[in-house]
């Protein structure tokens, strides 16, 4: 970010100050969290919000200023001491307990508070992150014909929310490890040569390098941490989305005490095999079986397409089999990289298992007829 950059953001910082004086923000509303919120959901609704109106990725015209109330909001809301103030006395409080000399460290730049939450650029190596997940769904070729609102259910590890992760009963069962003083790692002396040591470093055994032990375990997880849960996610599926088309969840994988924000998942869709339609890239392809009588006295049909319309096909002449109908626009929606696609409508004749006397007669008379003008193209 350029210094000239900087400072205009201060000023709008400014400016958006003392708009909150004006119509004063629910802080709780701005993060979209409850009341009863747990510092982990704060943190969790910050991260997800702060990163999702950044101006430097989000170019909608209130980004910024929605970036700003984000961050005043998480501010007041993962202190302590402004939060219970807040809970208590609203605005009014916290400009009082500022002035009564209490600034704990003065009003953050939104920015700065960004870059030390994310500890640099967005990933930083504070942060741990946990591993990603990638999902295949299969859905209907017509709802990438029509579009679709789309909803699924994931299994889903998340923090134990008795425990909050720690895996013990209550705090007060959270002892440090005493084998290693909750230093997670012992010094073992080994002897080499008489009077000659070597120290060690090794693993706690009894913590397993955590530093602390659980002498009560959390009857919710059994200790565990983490328990399972359903991941209700939903998104809506664009008229003509591609084969693949991907739709990313921003930290909407496993939670776990052992990273700071949970790993991505990651749908790609893809189109159900289909009994009629087949799909490649924008065009839509389908066969079409038609009776000797249809492929030489020509016919007239009315196909119901994927969204329930009506498409009519007529062909009054003859019909090779294998011949293809281009129908333009009838093909799948234009979306993204793909153009509106045509129709392509195959035909293929099916001879009669059998064909009757009187029928046979009756061929083998024009037939005879045919013959006797040698007009093999011409019956
Ligand atoms: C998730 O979806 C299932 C089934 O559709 C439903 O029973 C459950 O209540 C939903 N869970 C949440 C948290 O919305
Ligand atoms: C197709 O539909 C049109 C109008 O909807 C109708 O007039 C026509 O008779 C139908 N043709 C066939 C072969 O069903
Ligand atoms: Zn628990
Ligand atoms: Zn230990």
């Amino acid at each position: 970010m350029s210094q000239t950059t900087t400072i205009l953001r201060i000023c709008l910082l400014l400016l958006a100050s003392l708009a909150c004086v004006l119509a004063q923000q629910d802080y709780y509303k701005t993060l979209g969290v409850s009341k009863s919120a747990g510092e982990s959901e704060i943190k969790k609704a910050y991260r997800k919000l702060s990163r999702k109106y950044h101006p430097d990725k989000n170019s909608a015209p209130d980004a910024e200023e929605k970036f700003i109330s984000i961050s005043e909001a998480y501010e007041v809301l993962s202190d302590e001491d402004k939060r219970s103030i807040y809970d208590r006395y609203g605005h009014e409080g916290l400009k009082q307990h500022e002035q009564q000399g209490n600034r704990g460290g003065g009003h953050h730049n939104p920015f700065d508070m960004f870059s030390q939450f994310f500890g640099g650029g967005g990933r930083g190596p504070q942060e741990r992150r946990g591993p990603d997940m990638q999902v295949r769904m299969d859905v209907e070729l017509k709802h990438m014909f029509v579009g679709n609102y789309e909803e699924f259910t994931l299994p889903r590890k998340t923090l134990c929310d008795h425990c909050r992760g720690s895996g013990a009963a209550s705090d007060s069962d959270i002892h440090t490890c005493k084998t290693c003083r909750g230093a997670g790692v012992t010094i073992q002396k080994a002897q080499i040569f008489p009077g000659m040591f070597t120290q060690m470093q090794a693993t706690c055994n009894t913590c397993h390098g955590k530093g602390k032990t659980v002498a009560k375990p959390c009857p919710h997880c059994r200790g565990q941490k983490v328990v399972q849960s359903d991941n209700n996610l939903s998104f809506y599926l664009p008229p003509g989305a591609h084969e693949g088309f991907e739709m990313l969840f921003d930290g909407e994988a496993d939670e776990s005490p052992d990273w700071d924000i949970p790993g991505d998942v990651l749908v790609k869709v893809y189109a159900h095999k289909d009994a009629e339609w087949r799909r490649k890239d924008a065009g839509l392809y389908r066969r079409e079986i038609i009776g000797v009588d249809e492929a030489l006295l020509g016919f007239e049909r009315n196909l119901t397409h994927l969204d329930g319309k009506t498409v009519r096909i007529a062909r009054p002449g003859t019909t090779q089999p294998g011949h293809v109908d281009v129908i333009k626009g009838e093909g799948m929606p234009a979306h993204a990289h793909l153009p509106h696609g045509d129709l392509y409508i195959e035909y293929s004749v099916v001879m009669p298992s059998s064909v009757s006397d009187s029928t046979r007669d009756a061929l083998e008379a024009v037939f005879a007829k045919t013959r006797s003008n040698r007009h093999r193209d011409e019956l």
